[in-house]
């Protein structure tokens, strides 16, 4: 898979892209917003597992956010199973000295479109912490409605946290 995003694009992981997933993932404001499974720190050990992982699923539904010298974020769907098939979590995050410039929204927006006319997904959701103003603003900008507020569904650092949970429907 390869999409363009202005002068960014959505492709395939590479196995040289460890150096700068681990330069960009080994963040504790990215940590804080995602799962504890997410390593922290990051090293690129954890970066060369998560590429070969990667590079294994079939369909291919994690990809590298990328210039045209280094991958700087990441993107992906978690399929769901049984009921469930078709529809798919999404998660993202983004190396910091590129926040702010729009290109998640971007991102967001023309995975989704992958989601639903490539791969045949009909709902994608994602469930940013409800401290997580951004990410919220990401997937409002990306066409997804907030169907709700999940009250107290994580403990991330010793915190409780809220969830909200945004989809969108093919
Ligand atoms: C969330 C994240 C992906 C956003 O990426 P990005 O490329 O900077 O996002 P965009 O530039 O497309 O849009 C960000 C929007 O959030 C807004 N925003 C940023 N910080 C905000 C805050 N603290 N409160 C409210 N809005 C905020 C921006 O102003 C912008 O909205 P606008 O275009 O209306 O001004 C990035 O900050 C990141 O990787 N964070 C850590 C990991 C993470 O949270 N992943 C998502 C888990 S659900």
């Amino acid at each position: 898979m390869r999409c363009s995003i202005g002068e960014y694009m959505i492709r395939d992981w590479k196995r040289d892209d460890a150096s700068s997933l681990a330069q960009y993932a080994n963040n504790r404001k990215i940590w804080s917003n995602l799962r504890d499974a997410f390593p922290h720190p990051y090293t690129k050990e954890d970066a060369a597992l998560y590429i070969a992982r990667s590079l294994q699923k079939v369909p291919r539904t994690a990809f590298a956010i990328a210039t045209k010298t280094e991958a700087i974020g990441s993107i992906g769907l978690m399929p769901g199973q049984d009921v469930h098939r078709f529809t798919a979590e999404l998660g993202y995050w983004l190396g910091e000295p590129f926040w702010g410039r729009g290109i998640m929204t971007e991102a967001v927006k023309a995975l989704s479109e992958y989601a639903f006319n490539g791969l045949g997904f009909r709902r994608i959701f994602a469930e940013p912490y409800a401290t997580n103003l951004a990410s919220a603003r990401v997937l409002e900008k990306s066409g997804f409605l907030r169907e709700g507020i999940l009250r107290a569904n994580v403990v991330k650092e010793d915190r409780t946290l809220d969830q909200f949970l945004y989809a969108k429907i093919k």
